[in-house]
């Protein structure tokens, strides 16, 4: 297997009008190319995926690090200049090389390995991926001569009226033999009408010598490309529909699914519940019998079976089994949560391991602590773990009861069996077994109630 992937992202996505780049866009949360990325490599067919990068590329620097390869396109001077930018790449490479835009998400699997399957069936040089649409706008026309060979493509700005006419277009997506595309690019000339220099002009040079094809799909919405805001909503609204079915064919109930958005790498086991006004991005398993939703938004999170989460966010956490999670609560930051707790309205807890059978019932702030289990974390109750230019640890060990409206200011350990009276604010560890009292004895004034507003009055 000598296959390569070349990804087109460097163009800036000017019909985007945002300083995002265009394929790092996101769509269901998740940027444009990535889609493409994962993909491809989900057929395990390619040896290596290079992503052409130019406008804002540390963007793309950031979300990859060093998972692909990179070719720079200084310049946005069109699709061949950009595929000619991985030519340091391939110096010393051999093979095929499948050439698309990272612009186009919804290319399936199957759809890439039996493209792939045609072109080496026919021994092609070179196969362009066509599709028919009623309206044409916009896209590259399939030129073919009297006997239907396959002769040129011509962008719609160069067409024709005759021209115009064709519905059978180029969808970008190509396969090519790596040397013969190699010569071919080192031919291309910029175009008379834009000056830019287009990929689609090695169907005529490679074309003179070797045998080009096409590889007509059936359904053109996998090869839809994204080119303004207005196109990223059709494609999201597909894709949602289209995932949100599959959950539901694998038993998973979605409550009202249009409102309910749902990333392509997110696992929903049969049985789960999920409620209105939804949003699950990132990476994300959610085990049988829970319930999701309403009103809740989850990003990167497991969530073990039996688990509810109500009117809340959760980012980047585990929940374990028949923990209660809302309404109003978030929890964010690598927190890694046991089974069986409550954790209610207004309880907020970051970067935190978090043991079994806990009462975090109501208005608590969690951060950067270890709670053991059969703790009850009282309402109003804080972990104080930032002194203004550190961040400090709270440990918590096994049955232990914070009073109401506690402060516990880290860094600090609370052993096990331990009390904390209410309103106590403790700067020093606690020994197991013990009560922890830090607060002003109350003063009780008798009779004052009368003496005071009769003085008031006085005035
Ligand atoms: C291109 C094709 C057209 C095809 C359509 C399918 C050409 C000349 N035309 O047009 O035949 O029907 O795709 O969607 O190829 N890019 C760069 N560097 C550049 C220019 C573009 O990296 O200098 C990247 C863009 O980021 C994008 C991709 O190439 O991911 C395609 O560019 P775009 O401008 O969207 O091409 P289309 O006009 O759609
Ligand atoms: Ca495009």
């Amino acid at each position: 297997m000598n296959n390569f992937a070349i990804i087109l992202a460097a163009g800036k996505g000017t019909r985007f009008k945002s300083d995002l780049p265009k394929c790092a866009f996101p769509l269901l949360g998740k940027p444009l190319a990535s889609h493409i990325i994962d993909k491809l490599n989900n057929t395990k067919l390619f040896k290596e995926l290079i992503l052409v990068v130019g406008h804002k590329k540390g963007v793309f620097y950031d979300l990859y690090k060093d998972s692909i390869s990179y070719a720079v396109q200084n310049k946005q001077l069109g699709t061949a200049n950009a595929v000619l930018a991985t030519k340091e790449f391939f110096k010393d490479k051999e093979g095929t090389v499948l050439i698309v835009a990272g612009d186009v998400p919804l290319i399936p699997k199957r759809l890439t390995i039996s493209f792939l399957n045609y072109h080496n069936k026919n021994n092609n040089a070179l196969t362009v991926m066509t599709m028919k649409l009623d309206d044409p706008t916009g896209y590259g026309r399939i030129v073919k001569n009297k006997n239907g060979k396959f002769l040129k493509i011509v962008e719609q700005k160069n067409a024709t009226k005759e021209q115009l006419l064709i519905n059978e277009l180029n969808s970008g997506v190509y396969l090519a033999d790596v040397k013969l595309l190699f010569k071919a690019l080192d031919k291309i000339k910029p175009n008379d009408l834009t000056n830019e220099y287009y990929l689609t002009d090695i169907v005529e040079i490679i074309g003179q010598n070797n045998k080009v094809d096409i590889y007509l799909i059936d359904n053109p919405y996998y090869t839809s490309g994204i080119n303004d805001l207005n196109q990223l909503t059709e494609v999201e609204a597909f894709l949602q529909e289209k995932i949100n079915k599959k959950h539901q064919q694998n038993g998973v109930n979605l409550i009202n699914p249009k409102t309910i958005i749902i990333s392509p790498d997110t696992i929903i086991e049969q049985g789960v519940t999920i409620f209105p006004n939804t949003l699950i991005y990132g990476k994300n398993i959610i085990k049988t019998k829970s319930f999701v939703g309403p009103n809740t938004e989850l990003n990167n999170v497991e969530i073990e079976k039996d688990v509810v989460v109500k009117h809340s966010l959760v980012t980047n956490s585990k929940i374990g089994t028949n923990t209660k999670v809302g309404p109003y609560a978030q929890i964010r930051d690598n927190c890694s949560i046991g089974s069986n707790n409550i954790i209610g309205n207004f309880v907020e807890m970051k970067n935190s391991i978090i043991g079994d059978d806990n009462f975090f019932s109501h208005h608590a702030y969690i951060g950067d602590a270890k709670i053991g289990s059969r703790v009850n974390f009282g309402s109003g109750s804080v972990t104080v773990n930032f002194d203004g230019v550190n961040k400090f640890e709270t440990i918590i060990g096994d049955d232990v009861f914070i009073g109401c409206n506690s402060n516990l200011i880290a860094p600090i350990k609370i052993n096990d069996k331990v009390i904390i009276a209410a309103g106590s604010t403790i700067t020093h560890d606690v020994e197991s077994g013990s009560l922890a009292i830090s607060r002003v004895r109350q003063e009780v004034k008798k009779d004052y109630y009368d003496k005071y507003y009769k003085k008031r009055n006085r005035k």
